[in-house]
């Protein structure tokens, strides 16, 4: 048996489907090339069926992504399937993964059908789906509580339609580790035609178990982990991709198996996933935490001061995060700008070294010192700024004064500029409705948050919110020095959103409307 686990990043699908505001295409896209960056063989990217936006974000970036293979998602319905199909096309190779629940509980409440009946329609599904592509996945939703009859059955069916992949999901998190790892055992003993295809696993945390039942599988002979980066995904998320990665490297010598990942873009991809999926990392948070190598007791600093080995099992520097952290000001030159960001992991193709100069002066010359994440911080806010963008702010003033703040702003809305004032209870207020009257979207801010970006008192203002419109949601993104400003950015990226939403719509009428009828 290989020593090598495949790790199957479902980060855009399983970790997307959970998040309160939906990612954009260019979002899912930055994602998706991180996951890439970070080495993962395979990653879910999509159900493409589900809607619009989902089918584009899986045909970008599967036009995009070479260096991992690219799936999606579909229910054992062959409309799903061709689906996936479509939208994965560009790709080279891709991969389709086709599910259906086996568990009692699902099979009679949820599916209302005999098991006979979605045997049938699972390896209908697999063999479909073997029409488009040589690789395909099959899970057995809720496996876990399945019947171990039923899923020894299952599984050789659809080995036996051609499915190269088997997942063997705990859809609920109700296992224990000795208990999924027996029924991993079982099926390696009891399915004959196991050895023909990869078995795979997809442990959901709903008891904290999912990462210590990914690796008992693995244990048991599972070379497939299904994972998120920063353990997102339903309720309480999924297998954290960090943790499984530097558990097999760290005991790689009692484990004896390894992934292909690399370590060092742990973190820079853990970052980026927090912020665009506005879902903060918890400070203890194993591997990826804010506190995941600091020392705070007396006696452990004094022990890290001796040998760092007497605290830390990994360095941080393994994972990403960078040992030496240093203070730039507007004396320094583009030369050391690309430099700090070569130290910090990032290419210069990662970024337009000019726009990254122009921003960088105007927060030295207001901040005095430019530290690491402020600069990461302007790299990523320069990543988010999409060229298509339809609305812009050219203009905002802003006079905080209580209930009677106003706000004035100049926005171009594209060819068109729009001049409006308001007044509201505080300054945010009054801009926001001054924003309101300037567009023609009908919205509501559901929610709103002001953080420090970067280091000290005087660091970056990024402001976070979330807008609700026609029963959808979407995240918006701030940064600047002064949180009013970056307040304004925040809704107005919301706003981008929203439009590229109706336009996606637009679109697909003006398709359909055209469509031929035969
Ligand atoms: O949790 C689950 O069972 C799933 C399947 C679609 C694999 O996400
Ligand atoms: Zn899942």
């Amino acid at each position: 048996m290989s020593d090598q686990v495949i790790i199957f990043d479902t980060t855009l699908r399983d970790g997307e489907q959970a998040l309160n505001a939906s990612l954009s295409v260019h979002e899912k896209l930055q994602i998706a090339q991180a996951i890439e960056r970070l080495g993962v063989d395979v990653m879910e990217v999509g159900f493409p069926v589900s809607s619009p936006g989902d089918f584009e974000s899986v045909q970008q970036i599967a036009k995009t992504v070479k260096n991992s293979r690219v799936c999606a998602l579909a229910r054992a319905v062959e409309a799903d399937i061709q689906a996936c199909a479509d939208a994965l096309k560009p790709a080279d190779q891709f991969r389709i993964h086709t599910f259906i629940s086996t568990s009692d509980v699902h099979v009679q409440q949820k599916l209302r059908r005999e098991f006979a009946d979605v045997e049938a329609m699972a390896i209908n599904a697999v063999k479909f789906a073997r029409k488009f592509t040589d690789d395909v996945e099959f899970s057995c939703e809720d496996a876990g509580r399945t019947p171990i009859d039923n899923l020894c059955r299952m599984v050789e069916q659809a080995i036996k339609a051609g499915a190269t992949t088997v997942n063997i999901p705990d859809t609920v998190g109700y296992t224990l580790p000795f208990e999924f790892q027996n029924i991993l055992a079982q099926l390696f003993n009891r399915v004959p035609n196991i050895d023909k295809a990869v078995i795979s696993v997809h442990c959901h945390n709903d008891l904290g178990l999912a990462v210590a039942n990914s690796m008992a599988a693995v244990q048991a002979g599972a070379r497939q982990i299904e994972c998120t980066i920063n353990g997102i995904g339903e309720r309480a998320g999924n297998c954290s991709l960090e943790e499984i990665a530097m558990i097999m490297k760290t005991r790689e010598a009692l484990l004896g198996v390894n992934t292909n990942i690399n370590h060092q873009e742990i973190a820079r991809t853990s970052r980026l996933v927090s912020q665009l999926c506005n879902m903060p990392v918890q400070l203890n948070k194993a591997i990826v935490g804010g506190n995941a190598f600091s020392h705070s007791s007396g006696i452990h600093q004094d022990g890290m001061l001796k040998a760092s080995n007497t605290y830390e099992i990994m360095t941080p520097e393994s994972v990403g995060i960078a040992k030496t952290k240093l203070n730039l000001t507007s004396r320094s030159g583009r030369h050391v700008i690309k430099h700090r960001m070569e130290s910090l992991g990032y290419n210069d193709t990662d970024y337009d070294l000019e726009t990254l100069y122009t921003d960088f002066l105007k927060v030295a010359d207001k901040k005095g010192q430019v530290f690491d994440d402020d600069l990461e911080a302007l790299v990523f806010n320069i990543q988010q700024q999409d060229t298509q963008d339809h609305y812009h702010i050219e203009f905002l003033s802003v006079q905080s004064g209580g209930e009677f703040s106003t706000a004035s702003i100049k926005l171009s809305a594209g060819e068109q500029q729009q001049i409006e004032a308001a007044t509201g209870n505080g300054p945010v207020d009054a801009l926001y409705r001054a924003i309101k009257a300037a567009v023609n979207i009908e919205f509501d801010v559901a929610d709103y948050k002001i953080s420090n970006k970067g280091e000290g008192e005087d660091g970056l203002g990024q402001a976070d919110l979330v807008v609700a419109w026609q029963g959808r949601k979407f995240h918006g993104y701030g940064l600047a020095t002064d949180v009013i400003e970056a307040s304004g950015q925040a809704l107005i990226h919301a706003l981008n959103a929203i439009h590229r939403a109706i336009t996606v719509n637009e679109l697909k009428k003006e398709a359909l409307a055209i469509k031929p009828t035969i």
